[in-house]
């Protein structure tokens, strides 16, 4: 038997990419679509605009689209999880009102420093699953916030992981981040072609906090967040999908090139995640090219769920420096998302 599950925000450039993933899904079944509004009551196949290069699943383009409410999605359907997409300044008190009754796997930022809300990458920190006990006693609720990370957070924090054993102290990192990770229609065409814009509404101050949270200790009832030091500056480009991100970091332990190189090649993240179904082979891919990871010839490394690092080297000022790259909207956003509710399932919350 499969879970019946909700994609909250389902018209949107991530609720499209769940739609897209799910379609096949051993273990989750799309049952209900929401939106705002302004689509409620149309069918998926109409209201939608479909921006991705498969084709939009049969099966969801006669669903009406319900608005974004706990009482017309369970008078739509019985929901075991809803995946929320929704944007973060409408997230907050929507997810909350579902979270009274259901498991809510969001990729909003609205709770996701909430003390009691877990901000998980399943490679990275499956233990903080833990907090989701807490936060159901603290709020006296059935269902539960479990949150993923910010897209450009994922994929720094899954390089950063394997690095806190060489004594990881200092980042710095410029991100180069395409234009999906702004939603649909997003940058106006006219802002953005033949020109690169240096500021991401929120985005410096998500990459310099997140990674703490989630490279933090779980304390029995609380994150003690890492104490290293993140510098981020963001900049989005004239490109569809992937992040790009040069990064450099200082090493208290171990500097060398060959070291870090071995600690990327073998970090798995613990076994009960390789065996989920939508777990890459291995979360990290090295390229030995001098010239990659490269966005258009690398983001759909293993179905998009691997995040790239190449160009390891030495550098003046740092230990090391390297450029990582995510699918922003597959391991930035569904494609964790899913992720992560395979690992609930496995462990018992839904
Ligand atoms: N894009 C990425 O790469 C990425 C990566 C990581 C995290 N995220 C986060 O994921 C979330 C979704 O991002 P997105 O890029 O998919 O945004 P988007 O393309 O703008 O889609 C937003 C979705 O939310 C719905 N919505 C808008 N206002 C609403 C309201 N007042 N009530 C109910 N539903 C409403 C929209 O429905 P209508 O079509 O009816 O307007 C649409 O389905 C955001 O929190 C974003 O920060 C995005």
């Amino acid at each position: 038997m499969k879970y019946d599950v909700a994609i909250l925000g389902a018209t949107g450039a991530v609720g499209q990419r769940y739609i897209e993933l799910l379609e096949d899904h051993p273990w989750f079944d799309v049952g209900v679509l929401t939106a705002s509004e302004r689509s409620a009551k149309n069918r998926y196949g109409e209201v939608c605009d479909w921006k991705l290069s498969s084709e939009m699943p049969e099966k969801v383009k006669n669903l009406e689209v319900v608005s974004t409410s706990l009482k017309d999605v369970k008078r739509t359907d019985q929901v075991d999880l809803a995946f929320s997409a929704l944007p973060g300044d409408v997230a907050g008190p929507v997810e909350d009102e579902f979270a009274e009754n259901i498991p809510v796997v969001s990729k909003a930022s609205a709770h996701r420093m909430d003390a009691d809300v877990p901000l998980i990458i399943p490679e990275v920190n499956p233990e903080h699953l833990e907090l989701i006990e807490v936060q159901k006693e603290n709020k006296e609720r059935n269902g539960f916030i479990s949150t993923d990370p910010n897209c450009s957070t994922i994929q720094l924090t899954i390089s950063l992981k394997p690095l806190m054993e060489l004594g990881l102290s200092e980042v710095a990192l410029t991100t180069l981040q395409a234009l999906s990770g702004a939603g649909y229609p997003g940058v106006a065409s006219l802002d953005i072609v033949d020109n690169v814009i240096p500021y991401i509404s929120g985005e410096e101050h998500k990459l310099e906090s997140e990674p703490l949270k989630i490279l933090g200790d779980f304390e029995g009832d609380h994150i003690e967040e890492s104490d290293i030091d993140i510098s981020a500056s963001c900049n989005r480009v004239d490109l569809k999908d992937g992040h790009l991100e040069s990064v450099w970091v200082d090493l208290e332990d171990e500097k060398s090139v060959d070291r870090v190189l071995e600690t990327f090649e073998t970090f798995e993240g613990p076994q009960k995640i390789s065996r989920l179904p939508s777990a890459p082979e291995r979360p990290l891919e090295v390229m030995d090219e001098k010239d990659r990871p490269q966005p258009r010839l690398d983001r759909n490394t293993n179905e998009g769920m691997s995040v790239c690092v190449g160009r390891v080297r030495d550098d003046p000022i740092f230990s090391i420096k390297y450029s990582c790259l995510g699918h922003n909207t597959i391991r930035g956003a569904a494609g964790s998302g899913i992720l992560h509710a395979e690992l609930l399932e496995k462990e018992d919350y839904i």
